[in-house]
């Protein structure tokens, strides 16, 4: 009766517990994109034989433990019939505590000895044949920069197999994290230092990374993917990604005109493209060899692509992609189809599909020096600035210029505002506030910073 009830009791554990450990070894023992146990760099292999290595010591310390707990449960419970009594007390033995002492610092040593060994082994500088790639944090995407090579990618890391790769880690912004686990990791990704680690990959195929430090609303979202490609293969993507983007179809030519005119170019570099050279945002050349947008989160279909152009804070939240003029169903089919044009062979591309408005503004107004409707539009501060006089410009990733004089502080309150603060702000606006994201590139020549603060002096009072 007593062991009905009991059993009763018991069932909602017992149904709790039988799928449990299943559950918690499924993580262990099955090979997900993500896993440290199934290490495919040198790297990972060898942060996995010290892991391996003091799994197999703590098993057998787990189960020698556990029988011995039973044995002494079952051997000194409480019998029917029997009083109570307490057992033997022993105090002190000088021979089982030089025992307990000895063994657990031997065991410790026996440990202490390949883990010292893998931690120097990672550390130390790799061997010959390396490849170093500079991989840089933003919010909330990767930046891989190939010097050796000239080439800057995003979010899609090809690496050829066979050579050790070198990891430069930086960050633009805040802290974040290099992680991928089958190959290597983790490395913070600091502002203002570099972090270096290696590894050769083993397999070629595709593998999964992730940011992992908290770095803000999109973390969880700082995808990317490591491709390892044979030697041959990495040759042609490299070859590939270098040439300029060619658009051949209408519509593509269509959306090369929509990438300046909805202001792409402000934060977006596509080589063979002078006007797009902005550097807030991925590189964006060849894309059509890339298996996913938007570091990583998404399939680059056509449908996402265009959903993506269109609200891109819908599918990934906290973006700082913000569309200065909204892009429509139609327009977004034609940013697509340029974005996904294969890179071409010819000579680089012109400055294509500067919005009509600026193409007529641009040009030396009366002296020879450029107008100020002439700067807003080839340095693209209509993009992200909101500039009573200027059509075009409705931004609202920084601050309104009308009423501009009236406010007694600029740059976050950083400087007063007058003549002298503003002239060395638009010189250079990363030598008075390096975290800022008012990227001039190309910077304002001296003639154009004059022209610019008297306009701004004399107009946004
Ligand atoms: Cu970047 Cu978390």
């Amino acid at each position: 009766m007593v062991q009905h009830a009991l059993s009763r009791s018991l069932r909602p554990l017992r149904a709790w517990l039988s799928p449990a450990p299943a559950l918690l070894l499924a993580g262990c023992f099955q090979d997900v994109r993500q896993s440290t146990v199934f290490p495919e760099s040198d790297t990972t292999r060898v942060v996995q034989d010290v892991y391996r290595l003091v799994t197999w010591i703590d098993t057998v310390i787990f189960i020698f433990v556990f029988v011995l707990l039973a044995w002494v449960v079952i051997r000194y419970r409480e019998r029917k019939g029997q009083a109570l009594s307490i057992p033997k007390q022993v105090h002190g033995s000088t021979g089982l505590e030089i025992a307990w002492t000895i063994i657990p610092a031997l065991i410790l040593v026996f440990i202490a000895v390949p883990t010292w060994e893998a931690i120097f082994r990672n550390a130390n500088p790799p061997p010959t044949n390396t490849m170093t790639i500079r991989s840089i944090g933003h919010q909330w995407w990767w930046e891989f920069n190939y010097n050796e090579l000239g080439l800057i990618t995003a979010n899609e890391l090809h690496i050829p197999l066979g050579k050790s790769i070198v990891i430069d880690t930086q960050s633009k912004d805040v802290i974040h994290s290099f992680w991928v686990p089958k190959l290597v990791g983790k490395q913070d990704a600091i502002p203002g230092k570099t972090n270096v680690m290696w590894f050769t990959p083993e397999k070629t195929g595709i593998y999964y990374g992730q940011c992992a430090e908290f770095c803000g609303t999109s973390h969880a979202n700082m995808r990317f993917r490591v491709i390892v490609d044979t030697q041959a293969d990495f040759d042609a993507w490299v070859a590939r990604t270098k040439q300029p983007q060619k658009a051949e179809t209408a519509e593509a030519k269509d959306g090369e005109g929509l990438f300046a005119a909805k202001g792409c170019i402000a934060c977006h570099t596509i080589t063979g493209r002078p006007d797009a050279v902005g550097q807030l945002g991925p590189n964006l050349t060849n894309l059509h060899d890339r298996g996913t947008i938007a570091s990583a989160l998404i399939d680059n279909s056509p449908e996402n692509l265009q959903r993506w152009v269109q609200h891109p804070e819908l599918m990934k939240p906290g973006v700082k992609m913000i569309l200065p003029v909204p892009v429509n169903p139609e327009e977004a089919k034609k940013l697509q189809a340029y974005l996904m044009s294969p890179t071409g062979t010819g000579a680089p591309a012109t400055a294509a599909g500067k919005p009509a408005q600026a193409a007529a503004m641009t040009g030396p107004a009366a002296g020879g020096a450029p107008s100020y409707a002439a700067i807003v539009q080839s340095h693209n501060c209509w993009v992200c600035h909101t500039i009573p006089d200027v059509a075009n410009a409705k931004g609202t990733i920084g601050p309104n210029m009308a009423g501009l004089m009236s406010r007694p502080k600029m740059v976050g309150g950083l400087l007063d505002t007058n003549e002298a603060n503003l002239r060395k702000w638009l010189a250079n606006p990363q030598a008075v506030k390096p975290t800022t994201l008012m990227v001039l590139v190309p910077p304002l020549t001296p003639a154009e910073v004059d022209v610019a603060v008297k306009h701004l002096i004399s107009t946004y009072k």
